[in-house]
């Protein structure tokens, strides 16, 4: 079994901050988005792991998750040179993918499921696919699945005006080797891209053995500001465990379940958990309050934020109106606001400078 995760693709939901970086690497608690499925697949048993980059943003993504050691895997980088869908991006892998069956991964999603049942099943049954359902709100964002009474797939489309059902696909799929020919039968969608529900849909036409199971869970798939927020709640809630030995001074509070990286100072602030600070921080004069990530290299002097996730490298100066469900750009900097407003809410790209004055 081989794993094929997606990392390539546009990002355009997360502009600004994908204008400069690739929206799978945008932190979550710190740590990339892309790396938790990672460490799902390998979990899971699957080492040997192949990933889709794109010409922009495929050399971060290398040099910033490599040869997959750290994970106790093997990565193959593969170039799609365009965003041309995601079936598209299993045909370029097909030479890495061989005759092998695969889950494939869209690099953007997060799910608390382990994988391993799934792949039981999908083992067990010889299935040629195995797809993930979530019932959702708004199903026409999404690819959307038909299920007869016994939860036979009957129908999937991508994206539809009228759904037919309210279940929508995860981005995390099971496959065989007969999805190849599959692919090799479907034509590009109206909106240009091989789509990968049409393939499956093919599998179904063809009376293949396609089965669904429901996700239980929380699954995120982080493609826009309010999702990432959401992510980085539900895993500060999950997953931090207060550091031991915390670099405060005496006029600090520390409250809750708080995680600091080497180098990092705080002083004369007060820090309410869950949240995670990275390496080289200062944080000085400061209310951090629950569900903020905080990644290396940033500086915060007379800031109050809250509920929001601030890239590397940013500089909060003097603002002392509370920073809520907000997303700072790395290298961005926020200086010197007046007393007045009671909150403020962002969504500022990479390189950013604001200043309230
Ligand atoms: O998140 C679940 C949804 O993911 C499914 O319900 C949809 O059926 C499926 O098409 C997909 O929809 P998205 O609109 O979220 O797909 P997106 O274009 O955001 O691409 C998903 C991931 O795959 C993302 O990490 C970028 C990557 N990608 C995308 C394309 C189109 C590639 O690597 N290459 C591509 O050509």
């Amino acid at each position: 079994m081989k794993a094929l995760i997606l990392s390539g693709g546009k990002g355009t939901r997360l502009r600004p901050l994908t204008y400069t970086g690739a929206k799978q690497l945008v932190p979550v608690a710190n740590k990339p988005i892309l790396w938790y499925g990672i460490e799902g697949i390998v979990a899971a048993g699957i080492t040997d792991i192949g990933i889709i980059i794109s010409p922009e943003t495929g050399e971060e993504v290398k040099a910033k998750t490599g040869d997959g050691s750290r994970f106790g895997a093997k990565i193959t980088y593969i170039l799609q040179s365009e965003p041309a869908g995601l079936a598209h991006a299993v045909k370029i892998a097909r030479p890495f993918l061989g005759d092998s069956p695969f889950i494939m991964y869209l690099g953007d999603n997060l799910i608390q499921s382990q994988l391993d049942p799934f792949l039981e099943n999908f083992n067990k049954q010889k299935l040629d696919a195995l797809i993930l359902l979530r019932p959702v709100p708004n199903p026409s964002a999404f690819g959307v699945a038909k299920v007869d009474e016994n939860g036979r797939v009957l129908q999937l489309v991508e994206k539809p005006i009228v759904p037919p059902s309210n279940l929508a696909l995860v981005g995390i799929y099971f496959f065989a080797p007969t999805i190849h020919e599959a692919i090799d039968q479907i034509q590009p969608s109206p909106r240009g891209e091989l789509e990968i529900t049409d393939a499956i849909q093919q599998l179904i036409n063809q009376e293949k053995h396609v089965e669904a199971c429901n996700l239980d869970g929380w699954w995120l798939d982080t493609g826009k500001k309010d999702d990432l927020l959401s992510a980085n709640q539900i895993i500060l809630d999950s997953c931090i465990v207060a550091s031991t030995e915390l670099k405060v001074d005496a006029k600090s509070q520390i409250i809750g379940r708080v995680q600091v990286g080497e180098g990092s100072e705080i002083i004369n602030s007060t820090v309410r958990g869950p949240v995670v600070i990275g390496e080289n921080c200062r944080i000085e004069n400061c209310f951090i309050g629950p569900y903020s990530s905080i990644a290396d290299r940033v500086t915060m002097v007379d800031a109050d934020i809250e509920h929001s996730v601030i890239l590397q490298g940013a500089k909060i100066v003097g603002i002392h109106q509370r920073i809520v469900d907000s997303v700072i750009g790395q290298r961005a900097q926020l200086t010197n606001a007046p007393p007045r407003p009671k909150a403020l809410r962002f969504m500022i790209g990479d390189d950013s400078q604001i200043e309230l004055v």
